[in-house]
């Protein structure tokens, strides 16, 4: 896989899976432009990049804010000439019951991993379209498939991400933009290492490989999906999840 010279827009990447995603589309040529809320970490991403002889730049920029993210796409269409790759990965979570779970809890997670991934596809088909060649993938959820008490808001999300995908997929395909999407089981970052252990043994029970993901096992998905080895794929669902879903 090669993509050298692309220009990889990824949001949520001062961590976890987005950070992985950075490293990995770096090492294969991509220049990369990291896009989150936390700026020191995504600093500290930008100079591990550096150092191993990738391209990065960082763009501080909350997903959910419609001018802010029109800025930041045009500052990086500036910046690197162009824009090839977008991955929609910032996402949050905010579990609770749907007795307790709160509507601004509802609110900020569709927010977050829904209509940000909107916002930032409204602004990225523009230069993609310019070069008739884009690739978006979205970072969506076992959860999006199969639900999970709790996590309402998240689920709904992540399932509402696998209709924005198709939706993308079936609306620019003439355009030479394939929009896919990636499920990942239970994968080890910050998001997942408060989790009651509970909670964990139980998403390790119903993982046949029967142990948990590492982001590298998400960003090597993506990568293939960015590059031109997937051009024949678009509005595709590819788990990441050790068979939890299957
Ligand atoms: N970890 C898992 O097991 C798992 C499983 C399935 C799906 N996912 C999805 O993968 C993606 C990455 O998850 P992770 O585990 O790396 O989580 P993480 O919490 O480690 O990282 C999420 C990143 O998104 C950023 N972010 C949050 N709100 C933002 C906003 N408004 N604007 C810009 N950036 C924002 C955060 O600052 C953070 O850097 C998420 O969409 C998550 O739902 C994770």
């Amino acid at each position: 896989m090669n993509l050298d010279g692309k220009v990889a827009l990824i949001t949520g990447a001062a961590r976890g899976i987005g950070a992985e995603i950075a490293k990995y589309l770096a090492s294969l040529g991509a220049k990369i432009a990291l896009v989150d809320i936390l700026e020191s970490e995504m600093k500290a991403k930008v100079a591990e990049i550096s150092a191993s002889g990738g391209t990065a730049e960082c763009f501080i920029c909350d997903v959910t804010d419609w001018d802010s993210v029109q800025r930041t796409v045009k500052d990086i269409v500036e910046k690197f000439g162009g824009l090839d790759i977008l991955i929609n990965n910032a996402g949050i979570t905010r579990d609770n019951l749907v007795l307790r779970l709160t509507p601004t809890d509802w609110d900020i997670v569709l927010s977050v991993n829904l209509k940000g991934a909107f916002l930032l596809t409204k602004a990225a088909v523009r230069p993609m379209m310019k070069k008739k060649y884009g690739k978006i993938v979205n970072i969506s959820s076992v959860i999006g498939l199969f639900g999970n008490p709790a996590q309402a808001n998240y689920a709904s999300s992540k399932a509402g991400l696998i209709g924005l995908t198709k939706s993308v997929a079936k609306e620019f395909a003439a355009k030479g933009i394939r929009c896919n999407a990636v499920a990942p089981g239970y994968i080890e970052t910050e998001m997942t290492t408060n989790l009651p252990q509970k909670a964990i043994d139980q998403f390790l029970l119903s993982t046949p490989l029967g142990y948990s993901g590492k982001p590298k096992d998400v960003a090597a998905v993506v990568a293939f999906l960015c590059s031109s080895e997937s051009d024949y794929i678009t509005g595709e669902v590819i788990r990441v999840d050790g068979g939890m879903a299957m």
